[in-house]
């Protein structure tokens, strides 16, 4: 129990304003973090159960960060007073698909791109618009989409507009099924059919489910003709995938070190359970040498860097790491 009682003091260092080292208890910088994060409780048993998790988190943060050796780091952020369970429940929507992988057969028209170059950053070439918050509603799969479609809707037309997630979860619910999960290909299959998708200004986002507006859906300001899916388990193929456009692309974020990454080249603590729908925007190396993808998640830009995360390229495993290159696709004009 020592220990613990360590790690417990210096966690104080990751709370903002305070001297690392402050003896602080941990029911303090729990009251902090809730003004921080406008969080309250109903009463206090659950305040006190709160409490007893952020505590939990805390302390596996700060174990990680001394002795896990990584190349990335955990910190506090607005998921420490959740259980990995619940973390899991609420955020990830992606819906594993065998119907996805069958799709595969289509042409992948990248497949003849060489001499890629080192370091790619869609944000650089203007084809990212800033990071978005999915809120408390698991439609990760609507924001991964629409995330290509800006993409490539900026490449085609040279506009960065920021299109509407809450279309698809309100409109596209023949195969998706808004805050309870999606698949980005079905997404991309809804913006086809539908003739194309509506800005985020007219249809904004509201983090819950609710009844299709017809007549914004039918302002057709971005438009696809299809999509591809990148040849499964080729990190090489993505590669080729990601220098010609941001690619969406389904991810294990289930474990606890994913809910609180803050910084760094992440890499593990995933399997290949796909759960969670982000884009790839970039790819590079670190100056260690240590090459990752970089991914625009949908947490909002206190999550990770700024709402981004490195994730390790090239680690081997046909898959990627956390199955990054299992499921990626991309819509085409
Ligand atoms: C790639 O090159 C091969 C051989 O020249 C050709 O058969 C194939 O059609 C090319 N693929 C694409 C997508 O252009």
């Amino acid at each position: 129990m020592i220990i613990f009682m360590i790690i417990g003091i210096s966690a104080l260092d990751m709370i903002e304003g305070r001297m690392i080292g402050e003896d602080v208890p941990m029911s303090v910088m729990h009251e902090e973090w809730m003004t921080k994060h406008d969080r309250f409780y109903k009463d206090d048993a659950e305040k006190e159960r709160r409490l007893k998790i952020f505590k939990e988190n805390v302390e596996h943060i700060e174990y990680v960060n001394k002795f896990g050796g990584l190349k990335y780091k955990l910190g506090i952020n607005k998921f420490t007073d959740l259980t990995n369970e619940e973390f899991k429940a609420i955020y990830n929507g992606f819906r594993f698909s065998n119907v996805g992988l069958k799709k595969g057969t289509r042409g992948f028209r990248y497949e003849n791109f060489t001499d890629l170059p080192a370091s790619v950053d869609w944000r650089a070439r203007g084809a990212v618009t800033p990071i978005k918050d999915q809120g408390q509603c698991g439609c990760c799969w609507a924001f991964s989409a629409v995330a290509s479609v800006e993409g490539i809707t900026k490449i085609t037309s040279g506009k960065l507009i920021s299109l509407s997630e809450q279309e698809l979860v309100d409109c596209d619910t023949n195969q998706d099924q808004g805050c309870n999960g999606g698949i980005m290909d079905d997404a991309f299959e809804f913006i086809i059919k539908n003739g194309g998708l509506t800005t985020e200004a007219n249809y904004p986002y509201k983090a819950i489910d609710s009844t299709c507006n017809n007549m914004k859906e039918a302002s057709h300001i971005a438009t696809i003709s299809g999509y591809e899916d990148v040849p499964t388990n080729s990190e090489s193929s993505l590669m080729k995938a990601v220098e010609n456009q941001p690619v969406s692309v389904a991810i294990d974020a289930g474990g606890s070190d994913f809910q609180h990454y803050s910084s760094g080249v992440f890499t593990g603590d995933c399997g290949t359970n796909l759960d969670h729908g982000v884009a790839v925007v970039g790819y590079g190396s670190a100056s260690d040498g240590t090459k990752y993808w970089l991914v625009r998640n949908s947490w909002g830009s206190s999550w990770g860097e700024n709402g981004y995360i490195r994730m390790q390229r090239d680690v081997g495993d046909d898959e990627g790491l956390c199955g990054i290159a299992m499921q990626a696709s991309y819509p085409t004009t």
